[in-house]
């Protein structure tokens, strides 16, 4: 094969990447990388709520449209991201005095109003992003704060009834091995299915450092899969100090490798998305002083070694 999608297919899976708001709009190479590379995409910021409704009552979709008929164009699924988060959340709303009934109600039409208006579009939700602590229990955060664990289990029963053929997901970091989040994920999962909730599937995000040793991941996957459930690598991205070398550069390709082959040996184990493909446009840099070359292309568009490994990993 000679695209990462064109491999991916070969193996029955999809390959992706989070697509940033202003490349998508005015940059015409990096329109063509996405285009010819991956078959899955997710939008890094547009559907988050902050950016869609910035004032009360003022939705506004044009990010996530964008994104839309991109990937129609492009023959492209959709991971939609995310509706439930502590995270990128309108002033409006986090200091607007509001009740728990009134938080309730307005978490509820927006879970109706996204699912809505991309129903037969968006394929998968991350209905619910990062929702434990690092100790494995529930995360302290707006939504937890304010309406109390009922949170969960309430918004995938929105989206559900919102698209009944969208396929819901949990979407978390940290999880990827044994960890005390790992084990708390699972917990609260097996008693969402065990309350009857309509959950499809567990995003593990899987940012991670060139000297991330990835080994338990598949093990993860398959204990998520025993569950009925699908899943899928969503946020995949391998950091490193810089300036990279080519030392690190190796070591990277090897961490995406091995994410690419804990996929592809887990049977529910549906896409492998990247948190951006090129180091021109990655969170990383921003998020993590001193840090970044994350992703799969540099900062001119060049496959790195990573490239190279997941495309003959597939
Ligand atoms: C990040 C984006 O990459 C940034 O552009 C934004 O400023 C903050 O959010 N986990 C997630 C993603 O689920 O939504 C985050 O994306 C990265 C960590």
């Amino acid at each position: 094969a000679t695209t990462l999608r064109d491999a991916a297919t070969s193996r029955g899976v999809l390959i992706g990447s989070a697509v940033a708001t202003g490349p998508l709009r005015d940059d015409a190479a990096y329109q063509a990388k996405l285009g010819a590379e991956f078959s899955t995409v997710t939008p890094e910021d547009d559907m988050k709520w902050a950016r869609v409704e910035p004032v009360r009552g003022q939705y506004d979709f044009s990010g996530g449209d964008r994104l839309a008929d991109f990937a129609a164009a492009h023959g492209q699924t959709i991971r939609g991201h995310t509706l439930v988060w502590h995270h990128s959340l309108p002033a409006w709303l986090t200091s607007g005095g509001f009740t728990a009934d009134q938080l309730r109600a307005i978490l509820k039409a927006h879970i109706e109003a996204m699912v809505t208006r991309y129903r037969g579009r968006v394929a998968i939700w991350d209905v619910v992003n990062e929702p434990l602590a690092e100790d494995g229990t529930l995360r302290p955060g707006f939504w937890l704060d304010n309406l109390g664990p009922g949170y969960l289990a309430d918004s995938f029963r929105w989206a559900r009834v919102a698209d009944p053929t969208a396929k819901l997901y949990l979407n978390e970091y940290g999880a990827e091995g044994g960890t005390a989040k790992a084990r708390g994920l699972f917990a609260l999962v097996t008693s969402l299915k065990a309350q009857g909730v309509p959950l499809d599937g567990i995003g593990f995000q899987t940012h991670k450092l060139d000297t991330t040793r990835l080994s338990g991941l598949a093990d993860t996957m398959r204990r998520f899969a025993v569950l009925d459930l699908d899943v899928a690598v969503t946020e995949l991205d391998v950091r490193m100090p810089l300036p990279a070398n080519a030392d690190r550069l190796t070591r990277q390709a090897d961490v995406y490798g091995w994410a690419v082959s804990a996929c592809l040996a887990v049977p529910r184990c549906r896409s492998i998305t990247t948190w951006g493909f090129t180091d021109a446009h990655s969170w990383v840099p921003d998020n993590y002083p001193g840090w970044g070359a994350a992703a799969l292309f540099d900062e001119g568009l060049s496959a790195k070694a990573a490239y190279y490994r997941v495309l003959t990993t597939l």
